[in-house]
């Protein structure tokens, strides 16, 4: 129980990385505010949590809003006391394009998803963390954009890149 009474938000909960993690901090005792887009989706990994005598909610949202990143805060505190940790991992890949044909509105969507969430989240999570004495932060990145790349993935290894830099000024 290494997250016993733990309270932690999980973003891109509803599904994959985000989902199996929610999964495995609730085996370790974690109580869990749990966000992503897709209500059905995430309220059914909320129900397997509960249903192994753990404590989730969700909360469906999208991370692109910083009233969104206040919101998971707000519940954290309101429902379980206080906040010990972030893991901000919800992401999107883009479409695939090479950099020339990526248009301004896909490369917007990417860095708003990938990277500025992160900022709204951590703005929205270190005051939390404060007050409850210190915590956890931690942003899913990724090898593209930190030590390789894959054709196609302009928006995507810059706002992983983006991610690196911005943990770094956060630490
Ligand atoms: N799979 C890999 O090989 C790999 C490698 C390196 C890094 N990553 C990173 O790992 C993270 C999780 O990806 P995954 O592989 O687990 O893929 P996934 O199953 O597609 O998960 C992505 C999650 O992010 C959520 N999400 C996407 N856009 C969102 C938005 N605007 N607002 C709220 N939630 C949003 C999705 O939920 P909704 O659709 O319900 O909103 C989903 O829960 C991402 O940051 C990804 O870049 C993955």
């Amino acid at each position: 129980m290494l997250l016993k009474d733990k309270v932690i938000i999980v973003t891109g909960a509803s599904s994959g990385i985000g989902a199996a993690a929610a999964l495995k901090f609730a085996e370790q005792g974690a109580k869990l505010v749990l966000g992503a887009r897709r209500r059905d989706a995430l309220e059914a990994v909320a129900g397997q949590v509960t249903r192994s005598n753990a404590a989730a909610v969700a909360v469906p949202g999208d991370v692109k809003d910083a009233g969104y990143a206040e919101e998971l805060v707000e519940v954290a505190e309101e429902r379980f006391g206080g906040l010990d940790g972030a893991f901000n991992n919800a992401g999107k890949l883009g479409s695939g394009a090479m950099v020339e044909a990526t248009g301004p509105e896909e490369w917007a969507e990417v860095i708003a998803t990938n990277l500025t969430s992160g900022y709204h989240a951590a703005r929205a999570q270190i005051p939390a963390l404060r007050a409850r004495g210190g915590g956890s932060l931690v942003f899913t990145g990724s090898f593209i954009g930190h030590t390789a790349t894959l054709p196609g993935m302009g928006a995507y290894a810059a706002s992983k890149a983006g991610l690196v830099g911005l943990m770094q000024a956060i630490a």
